[in-house]
């Protein structure tokens, strides 16, 4: 491993930072929706905006050297006329400059997905003006941190968003449209580049990319049906973001099937123009586990999440596409998460062949219900994933592919979108009623690696 490495955790504003309402912060989407729903909300979450210095000690401590997080759009810009909250930035100065004093690298998200209500109630990503407003947010960002910060990615996961908001509906605004998956999905691929196009015409230092949700496509056999369902599934779960960040279009064949169906005569030349002249520095890779496929074309289209962890109630069948199986040797968590190391050293070999680009592991973990009343929290099973992930990666880079960082979801315990506080993903245990942190065994075996630069796994 290269002594730069960068070695760390990954958070989300909305589901770490609670003081959704201080300081002058606007709504969010996911503020409104989950009020207006009567759901478990993020409104304390982990406390992080008022714990921040305490938890990035925590993480220094720990050996780590770097910290995901992102900037909340809604803290930082205060309506749709585009002002500036002075509080939300000297919020974030004080976020980064406590990393930098404590040697840690601060890697910035400019989006994870809390989209300003304002923006939402003028059609948010269905609406070109947010892409538009997007890209003046994150300029305001450069200028306020870009002599302190210099890793940017623009969108934490673009497919998880568009298709669990608009597809599925478990996320707001909790359509079930493929129309409007469409359009959403290029409005913020398009966002993506209008926001890399500011910070090269602003000559800031440092890079830029995306994080993607990556998930590499199996198949259960070699057959030609099997390959064309792959290959679906690819375009589906992969490629239009990939394909669209790194080499500037979308894949020709999705959108021909696509247009099968639906209108795409929105995907103007000129807004395709700015897709392929503003391609990323790097890419950003979460891993929770790989997807298995089949062939699907008879049959009605049926996509259910497991939000209850409640094992086997997944489905994901898209009649003419593919269906997702499980595959009965391996393990798989109480939602239905897969436990496939292998899915990442194969995703960042893939990944690097085909677009030649630095990768972060931006996001990987897994999550449990987990009692935290006792001394110490013995995540025996987190340490086991995080030590076969970790041995992935660097057979990934054994193999060729220039991975330069890996980040746990997550370093402290936070809320999650559809489980609330139940689903605990932290190295560090957080009392939910009291704020109280405490570390768990992982916490000390992540610190030992780190501490070997990862021969000890
Ligand atoms: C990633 C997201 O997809 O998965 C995180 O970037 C999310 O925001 C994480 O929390 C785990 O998902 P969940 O639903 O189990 O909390």
């Amino acid at each position: 491993m290269n002594s730069n490495f960068l070695w760390g955790g990954a958070t989300a504003s909305y589901q770490c930072e609670g003081a959704w309402n201080v300081d002058d912060k606007a709504e969010s989407m996911w503020d409104h929706y989950l009020h207006e729903n009567d759901l478990e909300n993020g409104d304390v979450a982990s406390d992080h905006y008022h714990h921040f210095e305490e938890d990035i000690k925590m993480m220094k401590d720990g050996g780590q050297n770097a910290y995901r997080f992102s900037l909340s759009w809604p803290r930082i810009i205060k309506n749709r006329a585009g002002d500036i909250n002075p509080k939300g930035i000297e919020f974030y100065n004080k976020l980064i400059n406590c990393c930098l004093k404590n040697g840690i690298t601060p890697f910035v998200t400019l989006y994870h997905w809390d989209l300003p209500q304002y923006w939402q109630e003028v059609g948010g990503w269905l609406n070109l003006d947010t892409s538009c407003a997007f890209a003046h947010y994150a300029e305001v960002c450069f200028k306020a941190f870009g002599d302190k910060v210099k890793l940017w990615t623009t969108f934490n996961e673009p497919k998880w968003f568009t298709v669990n908001g608009y597809l599925i509906g478990n996320y707001p605004p909790a359509e079930h449209d493929l129309q409007h998956t469409i359009t959403c999905g290029f409005n913020v691929m398009y966002a993506s580049a209008l926001a890399i196009q500011k910070f090269r015409q602003g000559k800031f230092q440092g890079q830029i990319g995306i994080v993607h949700s990556y998930s590499p496509i199996d198949g259960i056999d070699d057959t030609i049906e099997t390959k064309i369902a792959m290959r679906n599934a690819d375009n589906y779960a992969n490629n239009w973001v990939l394909d669209t960040a790194a080499l500037g279009s979308f894949p020709i064949d999705l959108l021909a099937k696509l247009s099968e169906t639906n209108d795409i005569s929105f995907m103007k030349s000129d807004l395709l123009k700015t897709i392929a002249e503003n391609t990323v520095d790097f890419l950003g890779l979460n891993y929770y586990a790989r997807t298995l496929v089949k062939p699907y074309t008879t049959g009605e289209t049926k996509m259910v999440f497991n939000n209850s962890g409640k094992k086997g109630s997944t489905q994901m069948r898209i009649k003419n596409w593919f269906e997702q199986v499980m595959d009965p040797n391996s393990e798989y968590t109480e939602w239905d998460t897969e436990i496939y190391p292998k899915g990442l050293e194969d995703g960042l070999i893939r990944a690097y062949q085909k677009y030649h680009l630095p990768i972060f592991v931006t996001e990987n973990g897994v999550g449990f219900h987990e009692n935290i009343n006792v001394s110490e929290v013995k995540d025996d099973y987190r340490i086991s994933f995080m030590n076969d992930h970790i041995n992935a990666l660097m057979n990934a880079q054994d193999k060729g592919a220039d991975v330069r960082g890996y980040f746990t979801w997550s370093p402290f315990d936070l809320y999650s979108w559809m489980n609330g506080v139940e689903k605990r993903y932290g190295l560090v245990a957080v009392d939910f009623s009291t704020l109280k942190r405490k570390p768990k065994a992982s916490y000390f075996w992540y610190k030992k690696i780190i501490n070997s630069n990862g021969k000890l796994v």
